[in-house]
């Protein structure tokens, strides 16, 4: 694996790959890369978790990390995307991890540049870092993928990671579920209601309502949505026995979930920020040890 770009380049033994070693680094296997690399996150979409945990992550597995101010780069005077990164390049990057509101930026970065590209998050395009460890907090949790049932609910149309989950949960035998109003279906089949959903759900994957992608004049009623497709405390109590909850983050508290159950027993979305940083140690060390 060269760059992470897209959940679409990636087989079942590449995600599996990445997962059994993400739980090695969890069980306490130091990394296994030869030297120190040189690593750059450019974040140009806000961030918390994906940025804070790629450079734990970076810092784990002994990069050295380079400050890179967005807000305070020359591409504010209009240098490109290409340039800025053949730039880093130049001056020594090994990697580069990018979120950016452009559907897959990368593809201006695959010819001519020599550095590891990992997105971030581009757009409504992919979120794979994500993805892939929704996928192993799954894995964690049920010990396999095949057969298992997930619903995912919320603002499809926007989500990135509604995208890259749907691709490779597919593929790897999941069947999968959305749910939202039906103008967030975007590409996907949906149901409309929970009904028929909730009790057999292994997988409640919550969307965050993306509201800075939505039109300005977009009539919305968080109490409304919390209603028909949030998860209440009534839904909650309707899940199977062993049945979670997930959520990529950050949530809008009442509106996809109640505030009381982001922290339920059955809720995995903390846990999901924990094990995004042993899976970005895994996709880092993949990365530049295949360099
Ligand atoms: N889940 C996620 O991408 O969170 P951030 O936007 O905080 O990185």
């Amino acid at each position: 694996m060269r760059n992470l770009l897209s959940m679409e380049h990636l087989t079942n033994d590449d995600v599996m790959m990445i997962i059994e070693r993400a739980a090695q680094f969890e069980a306490g296997e130091l990394p296994a890369l030869a030297k120190s690399y040189q690593v750059a996150n450019l974040f140009f979409e806000p961030s918390t978790r994906t940025k804070t945990s790629f450079e734990m992550a970076e810092r784990n597995i002994g990069c050295t990390v380079i400050p890179f101010d967005t807000d305070f780069s020359s591409m504010i005077k209009g240098e490109t995307l290409y340039d800025t990164v053949k730039t880093l390049q130049m001056i020594g990057m090994d990697a580069v991890v990018i979120r950016a509101k452009e559907e897959e930026y990368y593809k201006e970065l695959l010819t001519g540049i020599d550095v590891a590209i990992i997105n971030g998050g581009d757009g409504t395009g992919q979120h794979p870092s994500q993805s892939l460890l929704d996928l192993y907090t799954i894995y964690k949790e049920f010990g396999s993928f095949e057969g298992l049932n997930v619903t995912i609910a919320g603002d499809i149309t926007h989500s990135r990671v509604a995208k890259s989950n749907a691709t490779a949960l597919k593929r790897l035998g999941v069947n999968v579920r959305f749910l939202c109003p039906s103008e967030w279906s975007g590409e996907f089949e949906a149901h409309h209601s929970w009904d028929g959903l909730l009790e057999d759900s292994d997988v409640v994957m919550l969307l965050r309502v993306q509201h800075e992608r939505h039109c300005a004049d977009e009539c919305f009623s968080k109490e409304g949505y919390h209603e028909q497709y949030g998860m209440t405390f009534e839904r909650e109590a309707r899940m199977k026995k062993n049945a979670i909850i997930m959520h990529p983050a950050p949530v809008n508290r009442d509106v996809e979930i109640a505030s009381g159950l982001v922290e339920c027993e059955r809720s995995r979305i903390f846990e999901q920020v924990r094990n995004g940083v042993f899976v970005r140690m895994a996709i880092l060390e993949t990365i530049l040890k295949g360099r």
